[in-house]
């Protein structure tokens, strides 16, 4: 609705923002910049406490803005634990934009927090594209997004944001989490850096935007910005239909592909291609473009009807994979390995005794096939 767009039509419209990014302008003043804090206190906000078990008082819906000297600007989502008035520490998974940025820098790294950004740009900052590629661009040719310089450094932020935190990522360590994650379970207390705030900028009478973790929010914003990438990645190999991440993976780890299968290797292929569109993901089914991919029973009916797991099924051991499996193996400092598995539910062409009839494996119509 934020975006004037409907259901079905986010996911051209994602698609279309990936292919042509747009600048966002620079304005001068800004309903962010309304009230400007140079002495912070962290306390005074309402930043949450989820359970009992919570490192500690965790903001969930913030985007990290910070700049690559090489790449230019990057956008991402972060956690981030409150440790007192002027200090965060932060989830920052290794290799993605904002660690990569951190990773190569000696000095602290100038961020900038917004908390109840628009909603472009929180679809935007949930995206990973190639790190040359500007959130704010995607974010701007989805919905304009005028943006306005920072005030203690040099970083632009989107002008409509309700509060934006400006600071350092330092080099200093501490223990983060424990905090739920996307999977509904307890993501593990890792080394993390620490962040300090150096200004506090805000609308007059500012909305404290929170995420539940695991909840609705967090999955919509996780799995349905990978959709685009991996229709993107399956149309190079076959026609692809359609693709959705299913909320019952936590919105990550499942994807169901929709193809029109034009030669006997597309399902094979389109299982290879998705893992490439989206590498967190762990098992993918293909099927057919009768079957309504976002309905949990018809995809189970096609492979209760059209697969066959000696024939059907692809299991790639020991992959890089996503740190927020729980059964997948995890080693501090190095890469999430799990095993992967591909379904081709899609209509076999040919069995063992020779080609195969289409319309033995499609579902009866009654009004149709009873001349009504
Ligand atoms: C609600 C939400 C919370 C997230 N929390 C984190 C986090 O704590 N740490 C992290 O590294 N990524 C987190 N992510 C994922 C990043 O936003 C995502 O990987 C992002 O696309 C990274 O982009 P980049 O590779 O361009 O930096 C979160 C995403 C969402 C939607």
């Amino acid at each position: 609705m934020a975006l004037n767009v409907n259901e079905g039509d986010l996911l051209p419209a994602l698609l279309r923002a990936l292919k042509q990014p747009a600048t966002p302008p620079l304005v001068e003043s800004a309903p962010c910049q309304e009230v400007v804090e140079k002495s912070v206190d962290l306390e005074s906000m309402p930043i949450l406490t989820h359970t009992r078990q919570d490192g500690g008082p965790y903001v969930t819906a913030g985007i990290v803005v910070s700049d690559d000297p090489e790449t230019g600007r990057n956008v991402a989502f972060h956690r981030l634990q409150r440790l007192d008035t002027r200090r965060f520490t932060a989830r920052l998974i290794e290799n993605r934009g904002t660690h990569r940025i951190w990773s190569r820098t000696a000095e602290d790294v100038p961020i900038a927090i917004c908390i109840g950004a628009p909603i472009q740009a929180q679809l935007a900052g949930a995206i990973s594209p190639s790190p040359e590629v500007d959130e704010l661009s995607i974010a701007h040719a989805l919905a304009p997004l005028p943006v306005v310089r920072c005030i203690s450094n040099d970083l632009c932020v989107p002008a409509e944001t309700e509060i934006v935190l400006e600071g350092r990522i330092t080099h200093q360590m501490i223990d983060e989490g424990p905090f739920i994650d996307l999977t509904g379970t307890f993501d593990i207390v890792r080394s993390q850096p620490i962040i300090e705030i150096d200004c506090i900028t805000h609308r007059a009478d500012p909305i404290y935007q929170a995420l539940l973790p695991g909840g609705p929010e967090h999955k919509m914003l996780m799995g349905m910005p990978r959709e685009p990438t991996i229709y993107a990645a399956v149309s190079e190999v076959c026609e692809c239909r359609d693709v959705h991440i299913t909320p019952g993976g936590a919105s990550w780890l499942h994807a169901v592909v929709q193809i029109s299968k034009q030669t006997p290797e597309d399902g094979r292929r389109a299982m290879e291609a998705a893992f490439r569109g989206h590498t967190s993901l762990k098992h993918v089914v293909v099927v057919d473009d009768d079957i309504d991919l976002r309905d949990a029973q018809a995809v189970e009916w096609a492979i209760a009807t059209r697969f066959q797991a000696d024939r059907d099924l692809a299991v790639m051991p020991d992959q890089p994979s996503s740190s927020l499996d729980p059964s997948a193996t995890q080693v501090p400092g190095e890469k999430t390995r799990t095993a992967k598995m591909g379904l081709d539910a899609t209509i076999p062409w040919d069995g063992p005794a020779g080609p195969l009839a289409p319309d033995d494996f499609e579902q009866v119509n009654y009004f149709e096939d009873s001349g009504q």
